[in-house]
């Protein structure tokens, strides 16, 4: 049994976009959220305060998030790993954030320079400070089904940290096979064990497609009643922590299933694949999505 209604998290101009090595001019990037605002996407990621020592390519967050035509129906969530990225945050307009945590030791420290009990505590400092005005809070789980350092991680952990930022406030926990290893298998025993911690229609998937799994995963997901999923128009992306790893399921790619199975999402293919090609002709690259690429050859 399916859900009938399946809400999509465009991460594209954050997930996709953070880890590329040029950095894209900040005009491109508004565009491509602007060109996406109008495809009937209701979540649109648009950016993230972290330090621009760590991640350059978001330096220009400020100028992003100030730049872009924020359409009535959408949410355009940032990341904010700490205080002072939920101030400059709120500072550049923010109206959600989101806060992303690990279930992988290792990959916390490489990823945000602190252990995982010393992360809840910074987003508990910044759940407190976004309730205080009324900002709704997502929580990241990373490594989620497998971590580029310490290899398999337990579904109890993922379980753990989905817990704590639940409790703690966020509305949404977004489950990260950050490098793409899962298989239907881990994804199904990992959600199992989420599941008796936080309820489902609290989670979302996050996948990425090194592995070509994404898909399979994401529909072993939907059977089990997840009903929101991140993807980035035309699988923009990879992660810096881990070599050859590949970027997040392609929106076309999940669309394009979705609604093969009558399943309804409000987003418009066709546009997306618009956007798609435009930030394709931005990078100088192909997509990486294998529906668009399907439907340019026809
Ligand atoms: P740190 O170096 O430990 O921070 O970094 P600190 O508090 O010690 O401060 C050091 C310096 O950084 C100071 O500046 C601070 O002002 C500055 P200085 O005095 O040296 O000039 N600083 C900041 N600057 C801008 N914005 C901020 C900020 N905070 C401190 N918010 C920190 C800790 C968390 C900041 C750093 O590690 C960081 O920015 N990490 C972000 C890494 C990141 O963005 N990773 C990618 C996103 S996660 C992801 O992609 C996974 C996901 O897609 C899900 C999945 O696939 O699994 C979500
Ligand atoms: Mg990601």
């Amino acid at each position: 049994k399916y859900p009938k209604f399946v809400k999509i998290v465009e991460v594209g101009p954050r997930d996709g976009l953070q880890n590329e090595k040029e950095i894209v001019p900040t005009r491109v990037k508004i565009e491509l959220i602007d060109l996406l605002s109008a495809t009937g996407l209701s979540v649109i990621e648009a950016t993230s305060f972290v330090s621009s020592k760590w991640v350059p390519q978001m330096a220009d967050h400020t100028e992003v998030f100030r730049g872009i035509q924020r359409a009535p129906h959408v949410r355009y969530p940032v990341l904010t790993p700490n205080m002072q990225g939920f101030q400059d945050a709120v500072a550049a307009g923010a109206t959600e954030i989101a806060v992303f945590g690990s279930a992988s030791e290792t990959f916390s420290r490489r990823n945000i320079n602190c252990s995982i009990d010393e992360s809840m505590l910074r987003f508990q400092e910044v759940i407190n400070a976004a309730k205080q005005r009324q900002i709704p809070v997502r929580g990241y789980v990373s490594c989620a089904l497998g971590c580029p350092y310490e290899g398999s991680v337990e579904p109890s952990k993922v379980a753990e940290v989905a817990k704590r930022l639940y409790e703690m406030g966020c509305y949404e926990i977004s489950l990260g096979d950050t490098i793409g290893v899962g298989t239907p298998g881990s994804m199904f025993k990992m959600l199992q064990t989420v599941m008796k911690d936080v309820p489902v229609n609290a989670l979302a998937v996050h996948c990425h497609d090194t592995y070509g799994q994404a898909l399979p995963n994401i529909l072993t997901a939907l059977q089990m009643g997840v009903s929101v999923v991140d993807s980035a128009v035309a699988s923009l992306g990879g992660c810096p922590h881990a070599r050859g790893s590949t970027g997040n399921v392609s929106t076309e790619d999940v669309l394009y299933m979705l609604h093969g199975m009558d399943i309804q999402t409000g987003v418009d293919l066709n546009k997306v694949i618009e956007a798609g090609d435009f930030i394709c002709t931005a990078l100088g690259r192909q997509t990486n999505s294998r529906v668009a690429q399907a439907k340019g050859r026809m």
